[in-house]
């Protein structure tokens, strides 16, 4: 069942108001290289890498400058968040990304069966409260979902520096209906993968000031 948009998006849109510049790149490159739900493309490259909540974007540039021929599909409905995405793509004149302004499992319901071959969840909201743990998005749902839209062999990464949703993905990842799904490639007692791999995100910076980070790499089976 699709989820409507006021039950799936708990985050912020807007933080500061945005300047000129970053309104001028919405009114132009944004929308040339935006996904329209109402509007997809009829077909799409047999190699599509998919971020959800990409932040700032560190991520997705980097992947997306060390694989120039895969198209890299960026969710994030933080309005910020994608206008400091537009400024590096018009910087480093970036021409394989596309941009999902909204909450990632709408576009995912849309997409075509099959299609990703990497998918990244790195460091999402942990919504420490108890009463708020149904809005994380990591959850069996999201994640069958994700994988229906992966091709077999796609490789799923997941961060976190919250050792509470650590737990709670980790409980996820131990239950049978996770099993038929993914296969772990990775667990967190092993090291970060190399920075070639994954940048530094902002996120991440920021939780190592306190507490390393929790990499967790999965196959799609
Ligand atoms: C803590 S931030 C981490 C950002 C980035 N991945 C990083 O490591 O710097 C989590 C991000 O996920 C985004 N987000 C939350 N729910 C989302 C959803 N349903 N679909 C797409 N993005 C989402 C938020 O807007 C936020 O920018």
């Amino acid at each position: 069942m699709e989820p409507s948009r006021k039950q799936t998006f708990y985050g912020r849109r807007q933080s500061r108001p945005l300047k000129d510049s970053q309104k001028n790149l919405l009114n132009t490159l944004y929308q040339n290289i935006k996904l329209d739900l109402e509007n997809l493309p009829s077909s799409f490259p047999s190699d599509v890498l998919f971020e959800i909540g990409f932040g700032s974007g560190e991520n997705l540039i980097h992947q997306a400058q060390k694989y120039p021929n895969i198209l890299c599909i960026g969710c994030e409905p933080f309005i910020n968040g994608v206008a400091a995405l537009l400024n590096k793509i018009e910087e480093e004149k970036i021409e394989n990304i596309k941009i999902f302004a909204d909450d990632a499992r709408l576009l995912l319901y849309a997409l075509p069966n099959q299609l990703i071959s990497k998918a990244f969840i790195l460091f999402p909201d942990p919504w420490p409260k108890k009463r708020h743990h149904k809005r994380r998005i990591i959850s069996m749902e999201t994640l069958s979902l994700l994988r229906q839209k992966m091709q077999n062999g796609g490789q799923l990464t997941i961060a976190t520096d919250h050792l509470g949703y650590l737990e709670w993905i980790l409980e996820i990842v131990d239950s049978e209906d996770f099993k038929t799904l993914f296969e772990i490639k990775s667990l967190p007692s092993m090291d970060r993968p190399s920075t070639e791999e994954i940048p530094v995100t902002r996120y991440e910076k920021k939780a190592l000031e306190n507490r390393p980070g929790a990499f967790l790499i999965f196959k799609a089976i």
